[in-house]
């Protein structure tokens, strides 16, 4: 029988939407979009109000998506200066730092307006203007939404690198969006461990492709010594403290950038996902307020990193849009203790928990213990992101961690699509233990099978979206034709999410994980080519093939076959090496789990390789093979297989 948690009615009560509500407001939405949407565009400050609301299509012939296209407003003024007057003194970002020994800090709007002002003083002094891209690479703290404010204020775009990327990834990015100035800092701290930013940026200015990088701002953090080179390299406090801290914002138009965030797809580099002002800002906004059912004394918190689109839209953007308190945590669940987030909820009286299964698995495998040993009575309401969610720890979180009090919502969306697409609304919709259940307003969702046709009922196929909604990604960045390749050409007249999908006979979706040669671990996209070509930019590497495998905490992990060039020995150094050759690559999040020699891979006669094998290989399933008949060398197949054993 089907786990199903009626939507409690007291929570119900108070909540925003009902189920009549959601019902009566979701048939709106698609009967009506320009008139729902419209409705909605009130909820923003604009310089001048759009009369145009919707202007979109899919045809391939024929494509646009343009939102609110007459409008004219500035995001920062939306987060910060509507604020003022009824909230200066609200906290609006509350930092727990990595120790809790350290002493949290409470930023009210009032402050966090005028952090950004000079800020974005500053960076019109240093010659950012309108359009320009800066590149932020900071760990979680303050500045981190100080840098994306304050480009926003002035127009600038943003392009957040996690602090986890190593040199490679730095260079990559800032050589695609041609950035000016990168803001950065001394060094991070995560678990008690410092991690080199100044110095991954200093050895990424040194790859090819980066001369763009006029200026280096370098935020003084740890203290820890790094070398400055002149001119090039500014303390961000030399240059900021002195600006005045009033700033003219930019009047950007709804379709302006706002920001650029490389994400992996199934071939070639991250591309840049290009989100545009208005529509994004609405959208964060909307589905902030509503999925969380915010309410003004609500503290909030999101255990992403701004490195990620989470950060953007559920740190940044969508809270403080709606003057909420959000909470920056800078370390890790496991530092001090593996208490550390129960013990955060009830040092700040957080209300709304917002992290993902990977964190939930990984403590949940510590027992009760940790989470019993604190109170979180001040939680009312729970969420999950970033990848299935598989219903043991569901309930663990719900029951353990939620003491079956709080509502979940398991929120299903993407980088490109800026804000959740799928989720319950936690006073209308009733929760399926691993099931995102409903759509948000304004989008439809659709299953298709392998030929686009669209599944009726409860089925299973591919997830695509037949309509947009507004925030919606607009462009790969530089490569326009890229963004309607990747997407609208699968499935002509519709946004392929590249995610499988079931809907069962209530209606509700049940998200499958990725149908393409994406890997998501921990919650993070990685490339299987990414990887790949990491892997076969070393000298004694001739050829490699990545494919995920089911992993207990991660998701998924990361499985890699090597064949090592003519007469090269495998050993276990080489092992070890190759495996930190990616870490440095890359960075930490793409070395693989499992790296195993490959003397060859199964490829078709016209040389493509079969994944299909090889990830059966790696989950260890050799009796689902299928047919290998159509390889061009069948036998690679049988000694793969045997090596696996041996691992
Ligand atoms: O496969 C889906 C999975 O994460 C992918 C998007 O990854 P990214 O762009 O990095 O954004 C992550 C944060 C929004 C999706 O294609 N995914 C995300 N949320 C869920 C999910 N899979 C199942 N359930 C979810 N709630």
């Amino acid at each position: 029988m089907a786990d199903i948690h009626p939507v409690d009615p007291q929570f119900a009560a108070r909540a925003r939407y009902d189920k009549a509500r959601y019902q009566q407001l979701y048939q709106q939405s698609l009967d009506d979009p320009e008139g729902f949407w419209g409705q909605q565009a009130q909820r923003l400050d604009w310089f001048v109000k759009p009369t145009r609301i919707k202007d979109v299509s899919y045809a391939l012939e024929d494509f646009r998506i343009k939102w609110f296209e007459d409008g004219v407003l500035n995001v920062s003024v939306n987060c910060l200066d509507r604020q003022l007057a009824q909230r200066g003194d609200k906290t609006a970002l509350l930092f727990e730092p990595d120790s809790p020994d350290t002493p949290a800090r409470h930023v009210t709007y009032a402050q966090l307006h005028e952090k950004v002002c000079k800020l974005a003083n500053a960076l019109r002094a240093l010659g950012v203007a309108k359009g320009d891209r800066v590149t932020i690479y900071l760990p979680m703290i303050v500045e981190a939404a100080v840098a994306m404010l304050a480009c926003a204020r002035i127009g600038a775009v943003h392009t957040v690198v996690f602090g986890g990327f190593a040199p490679n990834s730095i260079a990559d990015r800032v050589s695609d969006s041609g950035s000016k100035l990168i803001i950065t800092a001394d060094e991070g701290l995560r678990g008690g461990k410092k991690v080199p930013l100044k110095a991954n940026v200093d050895a990424a200015l040194k790859l090819p492709g980066t001369n763009s990088v006029e200026t280096v701002l370098v935020v003084r953090h740890t203290g820890g010594a790094v070398a400055m080179q002149a001119p090039r390299d500014r303390w961000y406090h030399d240059v900021v403290d002195s600006q005045p801290a009033q700033c003219e914002p930019e009047r950007m138009n709804a379709e302006d950038p706002l920001f650029i965030l490389y994400t992996s797809g199934s071939t070639g580099k991250p591309k840049g996902v290009l989100h545009t002002t208005a529509g994004y800002l609405l959208y964060a906004s909307l589905t902030h307020e509503a999925i969380f059912d915010l309410r003004e004394d609500d503290v909030y918190w999101c255990t992403a990193d701004v490195g990620w689109v989470t950060g953007h839209s559920y740190i940044v953007y969508g809270p403080l849009a709606n003057g909420a308190t959000s909470l920056m945590f800078e370390g890790v669940p496991n530092y001090p203790s593996v208490s550390r987030f129960w013990e955060v909820i009830d040092k700040h009286q957080v209300t709304i928990f917002y992290t993902a299964p990977t964190a939930i698995r990984a403590l949940m495998r510590e027992g009760d213990g940790p989470v019993k040993a604190t109170s979180r009575a001040s939680l009312r309401l729970l969420g999950s992101v970033g990848e299935p969610i598989n219903p043991e720890a569901w309930r663990w979180y719900y029951e353990v961690v939620g003491d079956a009090r709080c509502p979940i919502v398991d929120t299903w969306w993407q980088t490109e699509t800026g804000g959740i697409l799928i989720s319950p609304l936690p006073g209308a919709v009733d929760l399926k233990p691993g099931a995102a259940t409903k759509p948000f307003f304004g989008v439809q969702p659709a299953l298709v099978d392998a030929d686009g046709q669209i599944l009726e009922g409860a089925a299973e196929g591919n997830l695509v979206i037949l309509d947009a909604w507004p925030g919606q990604m607009r462009s790969v960045y530089g490569d326009h034709q890229r963004f309607i390749d990747t997407y609208f050409r699968t499935y002509p007249g519709t946004y392929f999410t590249g995610d499988g999908c079931r809907r069962d006979a209530d209606g509700d979706y049940w998200i499958t994980g990725r149908v393409d040669d994406v890997i998501n671990v921990s919650g993070h996209r990685i490339g299987t080519a990414e990887v790949e070509s990491a892997l076969v930019s070393h000298p004694k590497v001739a050829e490699a093939a990545v494919v995920g495998f089911p992993h207990e905490i991660k998701g998924q992990g990361i499985y890699a076959y090597v064949t090592l060039i003519a007469d090269e020995p495998a050993s276990e150094e080489l092992h070890k090496e190759l495996i930190s050759w990616v870490r440095k690559e890359i960075g930490p999040i793409a070395a693989p789990d499992h790296l195993q020699w490959a003397p060859g891979l199964p490829k078709t006669r016209s040389g493509k390789i079969m994944r299909r094998i090889l990830r059966k290989i790696a989950e260890n399933a050799p009796e689902q093979l299928g047919d290998t008949s159509t390889l061009a060398d069948p036998s690679v197949v049988a000694s793969l297989v045997d090596q696996r054993k041996v691992r």
